[in-house]
């Protein structure tokens, strides 16, 4: 038995407290520019690719051309290099006159005549990242009442250029006048990232009361081993990070690279089945104007987002870590369904992977059937401790959805998993 069981510590979520304005139950969809994006401000050179008011109308128009609007990717979202250098004689901030000619409010409502919501971004400290302006202590009332009154609908507070003390008084001081402006806004909170994502230097009970969402984590960037270092840091951590998610409170492994080039097709297969066993918002940051049909046939698979958007908002965990490079994932769904994500670290060949409901701890003993999310393939009639196999290609992940299967009555005995197309 090469297979290492972990504990099952905590499967429900804790009743704890959520920030009390009623948004995201469960986890957000959308776009984020950043990314793919960055601070590209070359419109000169490259006008389609610049951050710039004519990039989000894009998107915007993508996301609700596309298919993707009625899937529930709803956020159109501004991220760093948006504004101008200075603040203007007011010490309002103002988006670059030469981006964004129409400004903000403008975009807000071309987005929202879409049917979508648009988000925006603003940094606790000094500068932002990118060298804009940021957001001081003084200035945390006067920018959230201006975001409110250009009905932005959500917003991401990065962290640059300030230190922890900032931070500790800055993230509560923003959740509290979001509020006060009587706009719902969803409030996303860089913070943890900054002070390593962990207790004891970061508190998620306070998170969960001010944050629909908190990145714990680097960025991520365009790469295989990017996004396999998030899934391997959530499950190393994940004793604290999992408790803490639940509807209106969620943690945030940054966004969807599916559609650029850092990715082969197995991994963002698995890109895409991880963040929805996690629970995950599902920001995507690539150009729906260009993307493939394979890579957007991932982002739109029903099932998964079915999932992802699961209405218990408990967030799954890794179950098994095998030293044959396999790790099992599971979440429980609503229903008594759930969800396995068998995600392979290994790097030669496709993994006969073969395991039963009964060494999933999946303790009730009914009948269940499972549906392979990704290719279709159904298997009924699957008892407690029917074995079962399941091909998993490297770097890639079978994902199963099972529920209980007592009605279907079937006579015959499940085949063995047929191998994946
Ligand atoms: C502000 O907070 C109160 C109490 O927590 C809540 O009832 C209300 O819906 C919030 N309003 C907004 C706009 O977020
Ligand atoms: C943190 O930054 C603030 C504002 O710049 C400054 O007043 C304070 O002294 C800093 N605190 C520490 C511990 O560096
Ligand atoms: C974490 O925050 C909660 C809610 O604000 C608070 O009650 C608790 O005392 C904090 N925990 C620690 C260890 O500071
Ligand atoms: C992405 O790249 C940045 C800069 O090189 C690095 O600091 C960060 O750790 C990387 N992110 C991940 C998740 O590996």
């Amino acid at each position: 038995m090469e297979l290492l069981v972990l504990p099952v510590v905590v499967l429900l979520a804790s009743c704890a407290l959520s920030l009390d304005n009623g948004l995201m139950r469960t986890p957000p969809m959308g776009w984020l520019a950043w990314e793919r994006f960055r601070c590209n401000i070359d419109c000169a050179t490259d006008p389609k690719n610049c951050i710039s008011e004519r990039l989000f109308m894009d998107m915007a128009d993508r996301l609700a051309e596309d298919g993707w609007k009625e899937l529930g990717y709803q956020y159109v979202n501004i991220d760093d290099c948006w504004a101008a250098k200075e603040r203007d004689s007011q010490g309002q901030l103002v988006a670059d006159p030469h981006r964004f000619p129409s400004g903000i409010k403008a975009l807000a409502q071309y987005v929202h005549s879409k049917g979508l919501k648009l988000g925006i971004y603003a940094d606790l400290g000094k500068f932002t990242c990118g060298g804009y302006p940021g957001t001081t202590l003084d200035e945390v009332d006067l920018d959230a009442r201006t975001f409110a009154s250009w009905g932005v609908d959500m917003l991401k507070l990065d962290g640059c250029y300030s230190n922890s003390s900032v931070k500790a008084v800055g993230y509560p001081l923003m959740s509290k006048a979001l509020n006060a402006t009587g706009r719902p806004i969803a409030f996303s909170c860089s913070w943890p990232a900054y002070e390593g994502g962990l207790p004891p230097q970061v508190n998620y009970t306070l998170l969960g009361e001010i944050c629909n969402l908190w990145r714990n984590y680097a960025d991520i960037n365009d790469s295989w081993e990017s996004v396999r270092g998030i899934i391997n840091w959530y499950g190393e951590h994940q004793d604290v990070l999992q408790p803490a998610a639940g509807p209106g409170r969620w943690n945030d492994p940054d966004m969807l690279i599916i559609g650029n080039f850092g990715l082969s097709k197995e991994q963002s297969k698995t890109q895409m089945a991880l963040w929805a066993i996690l629970a995950a918002p599902l920001f995507m940051s690539n150009d729906l104007r260009t993307i493939s049909r394979s890579d957007a046939y991932i982002l739109q698979n029903k099932l998964l987002i079915k999932i992802s958007q699961d209405p218990l908002g408990i967030q799954g965990r890794m179950i098994l870590k095998g030293k044959n490079g396999i790790q099992v994932w599971m979440r429980v769904l609503s229903s008594s369904t759930m969800a396995f994500a068998f995600f392979s670290q290994r790097t030669d060949m496709p993994y006969h992977y073969t395991t039963s409901l009964a060494q999933l701890n999946v303790t009730a003993p009914k009948v269940f059937s499972a549906q392979d999310v990704y290719s279709g393939l159904a298997l009924h009639g699957l008892e407690f401790d029917t074995k079962f196999t399941v091909t998993i290609n490297p770097s890639g992940v079978v994902m199963l959805y099972v529920y209980p299967g007592e009605q279907l009555k079937l006579n015959r005995k499940p085949k063995a998993y047929p191998l994946l197309l």
